[in-house]
């Protein structure tokens, strides 16, 4: 288990289940977290949970200032910073009819505003030696009917993690990225009146697993791509999705048999 102690980091979209997680898994590990959500009573919430190693700083990652006042303050207490994880998103999409102001909208929140805060931030990452851990999805690689803000800007988030490692390498700074599948979460909760079981079995035809995976399954990878058992790692991503992408369009059904039916 990797040891955190006397390290730093920022998870931005920490007022959520898989923001959580990732939050614990850091405090727990011995990190100091600080939560950055445009969510103030949630993220304040998360922040109480998880216990005196985090705080929150509301951020409203569309807005420079508050990146910089989340960098700056951040250096200023705790003294320095190691990692970035890139949690928050929006899932603001209206597939093809989806307006200019809508594109823009989703890209700021899900690309631009992790970009803005790893300019902010590394100076600071340089100094340590630091990683940052963005999120892709199942969606960065597939098409879904009636979504494309959404996959799209989580198919340029796995081209930024490429070119950000690429660039940062010579700061000795690692870029990865996590790609997990449907996960227990904030809109899953919401979507199916908090009934596990029915997402599960909803899941189930196109997930190995035959489930959808849990936050701290999507936070196990993250430490481990901070951690320095992952110190060979860069500019990839790791999927957290429950075997989702190994799968073809026959899932796991047989489909040679139909042919002799
Ligand atoms: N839930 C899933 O099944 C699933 C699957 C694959 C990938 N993911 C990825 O995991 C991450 C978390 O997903 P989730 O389902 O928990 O999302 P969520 O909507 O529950 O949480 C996103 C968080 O981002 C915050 N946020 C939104 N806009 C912001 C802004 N402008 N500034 C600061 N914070 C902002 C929200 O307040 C919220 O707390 C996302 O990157 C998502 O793409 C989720």
């Amino acid at each position: 288990m990797p040891d955190f102690n006397g390290k730093v980091a920022i998870v931005t979209g920490g007022a959520t289940l898989i923001g959580e997680a990732v939050a614990k898994a850091f405090a727990d590990k011995g990190a100091k977290v600080v939560i950055a959500d445009i969510n103030e009573e949630g993220g304040k919430a998360v922040a109480d949970r998880v216990g005196a190693n985090a705080g929150f700083h509301k951020t409203d990652l569309r807005q420079d200032a508050d990146i910089r006042d989340l960098v700056d303050t951040t250096a200023k207490t705790h003294g320095r910073i190691d990692f970035l994880v890139n949690v928050a998103c929006t899932y603001l999409d209206n597939g093809a009819d989806s307006t200019r102001a809508e594109w823009l909208e989703a890209f700021d929140t899900n690309v631009v505003g992790s970009v803005m805060l790893m300019q902010a931030a590394r100076p600071h990452l340089a100094k340590t030696r630091g990683a940052i851990v963005n999120f892709g999805s199942i969606s960065s690689r597939v098409a879904q009917t009636g979504r494309w803000l959404y996959p799209v800007s989580k198919a340029a988030i796995l081209q930024l993690t490429r070119n950000q490692a690429m660039d940062l390498a010579p700061d000795g700074i690692r870029v990865n990225a996590v790609s997990p599948g449907w996960t227990w979460s904030a809109l899953m909760v919401e979507l199916t009146k908090n009934n596990r079981e029915k997402t599960d079995s909803v899941a189930a035809p196109f997930h190995l697993a035959g489930r959808v995976g849990d936050a701290e399954e999507v936070a196990n990878a993250v430490v481990f791509l901070c951690s320095d058992e992952a110190s060979f790692i860069n500019g990839t991503d790791i999927r957290v999705d429950g075997g989702y992408t190994a799968m073809g369009p026959e899932r796991a059904d047989a489909a040679i048999p139909l042919l002799m039916d």
